[in-house]
């Protein structure tokens, strides 16, 4: 619930859900946070804010009397919890119960990552601290279930292309360093790089980065410096680290040296930038763009694997098949029985027998009754993956 109160009540453990003031009146670059220490509570009441709404649902409740020692305990735990996130001793749960959290990770996510990306258009530099919440929050949820935060991340509005693609190719990059088996630390590192790949765009003028249309030969070797823009604004940075400026500059290299900025060959390009090359190609070619449609994933993941040899690597390109599956969850898939049915969740050894949401009985042209299936237990199978265009059905509206 959220709760309007006086900023005199602010207590440690409590999460502002907004600030009572304008943006520009405030130091604070997030409305929403948590309250974890007494200076945050000071820097508030310094900045003259005389109310503060809380969020009682995701800290303490105004009328809560909890001695300091039990919030600062609870905080511990939270921080312990993370930890274990990271280590991987989390519990999975299942992708309806992630959809809700997921739903405010990429809410908040677009509002920190717009909100960095237009102050450094403006000529500051990215914090560090805004950086880890994103990262921090992406890495939680990958973890509890990766398929809620990727189903949400591939839904671009065209305007918000840029941020929303930065929050998608992190959520991917976190799963598929996870699928990797990468320590926690590593993890979060290329996560990192991942969120500011295209950091380097805010020094492209905003004609050029949308444009709607294809780039003339001069506009693409402008926009193609935004690579070398990103090692600017990054390298200097003491909390970069040399892992997460690698995903930033080799993203657009390949394989066979007809990447850039340095066309960079073969063993030249580390393991992570060849997996950065791979999910920022996937993440582009499954949005749509205001000059194109999207592609659908299935088609997508199978494209990418012709393209594999020159540009990224079979073995590379098949981990990440595997990591994302064949199958994404969200994929309007025709069952052989005639059956359109969404892809709900998949089962790692089972990858082209997902668990499906039967929606609409093609022989009958009319939609049933949503019933999920099991396709390890069924007789029924998948024909192939159908376009929601084609077939004017949305999957997201029965996730
Ligand atoms: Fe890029």
């Amino acid at each position: 619930m959220i709760k309007k109160i006086e900023t005199k009540s602010l207590k440690i453990g409590m999460y502002i859900h907004d600030l009572d003031a304008s943006w520009m009146s405030h130091p604070f670059l997030r409305n929403r946070f948590q309250v974890d220490d007494q200076k945050i509570i000071d820097e508030v009441v310094g900045a003259g804010i005389k109310h503060v709404y809380i969020d009682t649902e995701r800290g303490l409740d105004f009328e809560m009397a909890v001695p300091l020692e039990l919030v600062q305990q609870e905080i511990a735990d939270s921080k312990q919890q993370l930890a274990e996130t990271q280590s991987g001793l989390i519990k999975q749960v299942s992708f309806e119960s992630e959809l809700i959290r997921a739903q405010s990770i990429v809410s908040e996510a677009n509002t920190a990552v717009r909100g960095f990306m237009q102050e450094v258009r403006f000529g500051k530099q990215v914090e560090k601290a805004v950086v880890d919440e994103v990262v921090e929050n992406v890495t939680e949820s990958v973890f509890r279930n990766q398929d809620a935060l990727i189903t949400l991340s591939r839904i671009k509005s065209v305007d918000q292309y840029t941020y929303m693609h930065s929050i998608s190719v992190c959520v991917l990059m976190t799963a598929f360093a996870r699928a990797m088996d990468f320590d926690a630390d590593t993890i979060r590192q290329i996560s990192v790089g991942a969120l500011l790949h295209d950091l380097g765009k805010m020094r492209v003028s905003p004609e050029i980065l949308n444009k709607p249309g294809k780039l003339n030969m001069d506009e693409f070797q402008l926009m193609k410096r935004h690579v070398d823009f990103g090692e600017e604004l990054l390298a200097g940075q003491s909390w970069m680290s040399e892992l997460s400026l690698k995903v930033v500059l080799e993203h657009h290299e390949r394989i066979d040296g007809s990447g850039y900025p340095h066309g960079l060959s073969g063993d030249e390009i580390s393991e992570v930038g060849r997996m950065a090359a791979i999910v920022d190609v996937y993440d582009a070619l499954t949005s749509s763009r205001c000059y194109k449609k999207s592609w659908e994933p299935t088609y997508t993941l199978g494209k990418m694997l012709e393209w594999s040899r020159d540009h990224f690597g079979q073995a590379m390109a098949h981990q990440f098949v595997r990591c994302v599956g064949i199958y994404p969850v969200g994929t309007l898939v025709r069952l052989n029985s005639g059956m359109i049915a969404v892809v709900v969740d998949q089962h790692e050894d089972y990858l082209l027998q997902p668990r499906v949401r039967l929606v609409f009985n093609e022989p009958l042209g009319r939609y049933v009754t949503p019933e999920d299936i099991e396709l390890t237990e069924a007789v029924d199978s998948i024909a192939d993956a159908v376009s929601p265009q084609k077939l004017r059905i949305n999957p997201m509206d029965f996730l």
